[in-house]
């Protein structure tokens, strides 16, 4: 049976990204997958290239009254609604590990039917995920840290201001570089570094020409605090924590330095700080677009500020370079989509287990 894939239009504020791409619709239709694109101004990428790509364009919103047999696909939550879900769809929908409002999304797809792909259960046998933003959200968490150093080196009165998504990464790297000025890019450390997101932050930094120290396991085995963060002026926490451990840098720790402390600013790219196991147990709450970072330590007395960046979405601040890389990785299990594949069966399992669950 053809496969039918329905891209809809995302409803949360700011969010640009596409799990398709046109390039990737035209390789979608030349494998016979018939694929509708619902019209979109939040979009990176614009309708009109979609269409030349062989797909037809209808009403944002209209996937609720889509055929039964499409495959909704979107990346963030579905708008806030009560109705039944009838469709199968694949999109972050955050409700697995049971946070807020899982029982409620489950229970519309129980009601209607419908089955929930979660693009973050799509893995291989290994357990590593078949598509991921983390590359990016390292990249750009990384990027608002400079920012965030340079904010505080040049003395500014108040946070650094909002920042919004950018157009590419040759003018993220341009806002950093005119942040910095003439001063160096910011002496940095990478914990995490040999995975996805913390190479990204590593590319990152070495394209600002910042001298990084790149630490994994091996380099943390000790278990912290790790009194070596403090001695750089940025740490880009990138680890993927898996159970306890103990924190990297703790407050006591960070106050009792004094001056010997250069660290000014922590980007939070794991960013957990409602689980019991944050390695970096430092402040409350995510940060936002709007107030890309929070006050930690100091700023008031003798006391140096140390400030955080906890954006949970980073990826979205560079959508088109994130979109292009995911919808890459994803293209080839979405055509297997209509088989079916251990990656979805795997999927479909997790779904199915969570909604005996509820
Ligand atoms: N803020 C955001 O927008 C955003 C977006 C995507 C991913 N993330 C998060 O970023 C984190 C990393 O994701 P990823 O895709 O890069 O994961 P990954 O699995 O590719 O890499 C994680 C790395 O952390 C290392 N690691 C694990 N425990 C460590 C420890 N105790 N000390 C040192 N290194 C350790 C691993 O060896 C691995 O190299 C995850 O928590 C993920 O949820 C955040």
């Amino acid at each position: 049976m053809t496969l039918h894939l329905w891209l809809r239009a995302e409803s949360k504020p700011g969010e640009e990204r596409a799990p398709v791409t046109p390039a990737g619709a035209k390789r979608l239709r030349d494998a016979g997958v018939r694929l509708t694109v619902e019209r979109s101004t939040g979009r990176i990428f614009a309708d009109a290239d979609y269409a030349a790509c062989g797909a037809a364009i209808v009403e944002t919103g209209a996937w609720a009254a889509a055929p039964k047999d499409a495959v909704i696909l979107g990346i963030k939550e579905l708008p806030a609604d009560t109705a039944p879900l009838v469709h199968r769809h694949v999109y972050f929908a955050h409700a697995f590990k049971e946070q807020k409002g899982w029982r409620e999304l489950l229970g519309r797809f129980a009601q209607g039917g419908g089955t929930l792909f979660d693009l973050e259960y799509l893995k291989r046998d290994d357990g590593r995920r078949v598509a991921a933003f983390g590359y990016w959200a390292g990249y750009v968490g990384a990027a608002v840290g400079v920012l965030a150093v340079a904010h505080q080196r040049a003395g500014t009165p108040g946070a650094l201001g909002a920042v919004r998504p950018w157009p590419s990464r040759e003018r993220l790297i341009e806002a950093c570089k005119a942040a910095l000025g003439d001063q160096p890019a910011p002496t940095s450390i990478v914990l995490g570094a040999k995975g996805r997101s913390g190479s990204g932050a590593a590319t990152l930094l070495g394209a600002l020409g910042a001298p990084v120290t790149s630490w994994d396991l091996e380099e943390t085995r000790a278990g912290g605090p790790f009194d070596a963060i403090l001695t750089h002026e940025l740490f880009v926490n990138a680890v993927l924590v898996m159970g306890a451990m103990k924190p990297f840098v703790t407050r006591e720790q960070i106050v009792n330095a004094g001056a010997r402390r250069r660290l000014r600013v922590i980007a939070d790219v794991s960013c957990d700080p409602h689980s019991p196991y944050n390695p970096v147990p430092l402040y409350e709450d995510t940060t936002t677009m709007e107030q890309p970072t929070v006050r930690a330590v100091g700023g008031r007395g003798d006391v140096a500020p140390l400030d955080v960046v906890a954006i949970d979405h980073l990826p979205s601040l560079l959508p088109r370079e994130s979109s292009e890389d995911f919808a890459e990785q994803l293209l080839p299990h979405l055509l297997e989509l209509a088989q079916g594949s251990a990656v979805w069966r795997g999927a479909e399992q997790v779904f199915r287990d969570k909604l005996a669950q509820r």
